[in-house]
């Protein structure tokens, strides 16, 4: 092989172990994904067989090399006695014929005659362990990395289906999916909606957040289900029978009263579990719940013993992945949505069409390059693919089917909301928009205003509740608004005189707009919405300048000290505070009393926390650790940084790390920013 060969083979490793790292903590850690399950596997097939082609580029920090997601530190670790491993993922019928042929080799040359295969729903949910001790459900945990978990007890419990206590004596650990029903799902999202939250993209990420969340009243609202399809440790005899095959066991946990997959088949012939797979696939649409594949299992537990495991994956099973859904239509036009930071993203207008049951017609394009590199030209037929309910997009045009009136997509050189001439971007800094991202940058471009005040008044920004994105369509058209500033000059009057608002919503809607003005200095830098600054870098910048002033007057070196934040941010937040705009807007916002420091100084005094000793982890729900630091001096307390036997209480937030493990350990109270509150009369 040349070097160039070679050279070029590196950087496609390199490309995969990057992008897949992205997206794996997208979807483990923060349960966004960005692409499909689909493409995700498929650049992980592609990144395994180039490094079992290469294995000089062997590295053991790949991708290839982790089980899944890792266990994060805001819940306590939970060792699985018995390690929660993986199936090998197969992508066609040949895999599958490979698999049974495998299997069989394997097991009649050590002398076996038969052999029975389960054929089941590949529930697309999230892994959890169950823990009962003498018949009551102790411990509830997820995967985590196959060997620790999260424990997830309190949250688990909330789903109803599981029974509190079973007729089983001494230890027994279950395995199951936690899924979110599609009809739960809809009607959560169709709420999110109203309330211009950001959506789930789909079951699985509606089911995982909610798992995870540190409140379990929260998690019980979301209604989760499971089902649990495999025996972990521990004894089962129901009627005094030890099961000997995957079904009989499925059947005893049945019994218990376990929520089991009753569909399922038991066949012998890599014939059968593909007419198998195929009716499941048939099925699909029709159930209440996601399922993304087929597991096709060895039966007998005594057959499943002699295949063995390989390191994280057991060889006596496979899971057969359905490939996304694809339909063809036709694309009518291509329009341009502008983004609050000027960024354009084409989207495919399409001849609606029914895929994955829902009706499309529009698709996201992602970026300039997309319709190149795919030839997508206006009138084409296209394919369309949808997996699960994640955004559908289009994978390719059909040239074939052009009769010489589609026409070549040309971008236009203006802006379509201002007129202004776009800039195109070549060499994105980031990932974040991708490569070719072309940009209006009229800061007063009234489409990207619009997405400003939107993001500006959403639930992490300064979250003025009844300020969703209609509301702030009317507002700017009735010319009420033109800047984020001058919400905070509404009249109630003249909100009430507009079309569908009365003088309750528009007292209401003053009222939020009230309690906004107390968010902090980091919400409202975020809110500001400045470029390459997200919620977590808001909260390091104003932690250390103190508030979102001090950014006038704070230099790139000066924020390039603060952890966390790099160049890119860095630079984005000097250019936007060096804005002529930017300054008369914050001082608008201070002339109308929004908060731009840290809340915690205008905290009054009191002694309730006096004698005690506080360590604060993670992000809070309102406040900024600085502000957190502030309110308990305030009020008589101690802080300090790290956790030791002297610690009194600590504050954990979302995301807390090795701290919170450490108070765990170490057995010291820990509480929540509200526990925190009320611990001072808030
Ligand atoms: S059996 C040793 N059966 O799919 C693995 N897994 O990587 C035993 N899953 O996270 C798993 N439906 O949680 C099995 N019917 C089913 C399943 C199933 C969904 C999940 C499992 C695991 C993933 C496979």
């Amino acid at each position: 092989m040349t070097d160039s060969l070679k050279l070029e083979a590196k950087n496609r490793i390199d490309y995969l172990r990057e992008q897949l790292a992205y997206h794996s903590k997208l979807y483990y850690e923060k349960d966004a994904p960005e692409i499909s399950d689909y493409e995700y596997d498929m650049m992980f097939e592609e990144l395994k067989r180039l490094e079992a082609e290469h294995p000089e580029f062997d590295d053991p920090a790949s991708p290839t090399h982790k089980v899944g997601g890792r266990a994060l530190e805001k819940f306590a670790p939970v060792p699985h006695k018995v390690r929660m491993g993986s199936l090998q993922d197969v992508f066609d019928y040949g895999e599958v014929e490979a698999f049974v042929d495998r299997c069989k080799k394997v097991l009649f040359e050590e002398g076996e005659s038969e052999v029975y295969f389960t054929v089941e729903p590949k529930i697309d949910g999230l892994s959890v362990s169950l823990q009962y001790e003498n018949g009551r459900f102790t411990v509830g945990a997820t995967r985590g990395d196959g060997l620790t978990g999260e424990n997830v007890t309190d949250n688990i419990a909330t789903i109803m289906s599981i029974p509190e206590t079973i007729e089983v004596e001494g230890e027994l650990c279950v395995r199951g999916e936690v899924f979110m029903a599609r009809k739960v799902f809809h009607a959560l999202n169709r709420e999110k909606e109203e309330k211009g939250e950001k959506l789930w993209a789909n079951p699985r990420n509606a089911a995982a957040g909610s798992l995870r969340q540190l409140d379990s009243k929260i998690t019980a609202e979301r209604k989760l289900d499971i089902f649990v399809f495999n025996h972990q440790y521990g004894e089962i005899y129901v009627d005094g029978d030890t099961p000997l095959t995957h079904s009989e066991s499925v059947s005893q946990l049945g019994a218990l009263g376990f929520p089991v997959i009753s569909i399922y088949g038991v066949v012998k012939s890599a014939e059968e579990i593909i007419s198998l797979i195929e009716k499941l696939g048939e099925l699909r649409p029709k159930l209440e719940y996601d399922i993304d594949g087929v597991v096709i299992k060895i039966d007998s537990l005594r057959q499943r013993e002699i295949m063995g495991e390989n390191t994280s994956t057991p060889k006596w099973a496979v899971a057969y992945k359905f490939p996304p859904e694809q339909k063809e239509t036709v694309l009518r036009d291509i329009t341009l949505q502008v983004g609050r930071t000027g960024v354009l993203t084409p989207t495919a207008e399409l001849e609606p069409v029914k895929i994955a049951g829902s009706t499309v017609s529009r698709a996201t394009l992602h970026n300039i390059d997309i319709i190149r590199e795919r030839d997508i030209r206006i009138g084409d037929t296209v394919v369309l693919q949808k997996a699960g309910d994640i955004i559908p997009e289009i994978v390719a045009s059909v040239p074939s089917k052009r009769d010489g009136s589609q026409v070549p997509y040309v971008f236009p050189e203006k802006c379509p909301s201002c007129g202004e001439a776009l800039v195109f971007d070549d060499s994105p800094e980031d990932f974040e928009e991708g490569s070719g991202a072309v940009r209006c940058i009229n800061a007063a471009c009234p489409a990207q205003l619009e997405r400003r005040l939107i993001h500006f008044a959403s639930k992490g920004s300064m979250d003025i509740e009844g300020m969703g994105p209609k509301v702030i369509t009317l507002l700017l058209e009735s010319g009420l608004i033109a800047s984020v500033a001058d919400i905070y000059t509404l009249k109630k009057e003249d909100i009430a005189a507009l079309p569908r608002m009365g003088e309750l919503s528009a007292e209401n809607l003053i009222k939020a707009i009230e309690g906004s003005k107390k968010r902090g200095g980091a919400r409202l830098l975020f809110a500001l919405g400045v470029r390459h600054t997200g919620e977590s870098a808001s909260e390091a910048v104003i932690s250390r300048v103190g508030s979102v002033d001090a950014l006038f007057e704070a230099p790139v070196e000066r924020l390039l000290e603060i952890e966390d934040i790099g160049e890119v941010t860095a630079r984005s937040i000097t250019e936007f505070f060096a804005l002529p705009e930017t300054a008369e807007i914050i001082e608008k916002l201070k002339v109308a009393g929004v908060e731009t420091a840290s809340v915690g100084g205008a905290t009054e005094s009191t002694d309730k926390l006096s004698g005690l000793t506080f360590v604060l982890t993670g992000k809070f729900p309102t406040m900024s650790r600085d502000e957190a630091t502030a309110l308990v001096k305030a009020n008589g307390g101690k802080v300090t940084g790290s956790v030791s036997k002297k610690t009194s209480i600590v504050v954990a937030g979302e995301d807390a790390g090795s701290k919170l493990t450490k108070a765990n350990e170490l057995g010291i109270k820990v509480i929540s920013e509200e526990e925190l509150l009320e611990m001072i009369g808030k």
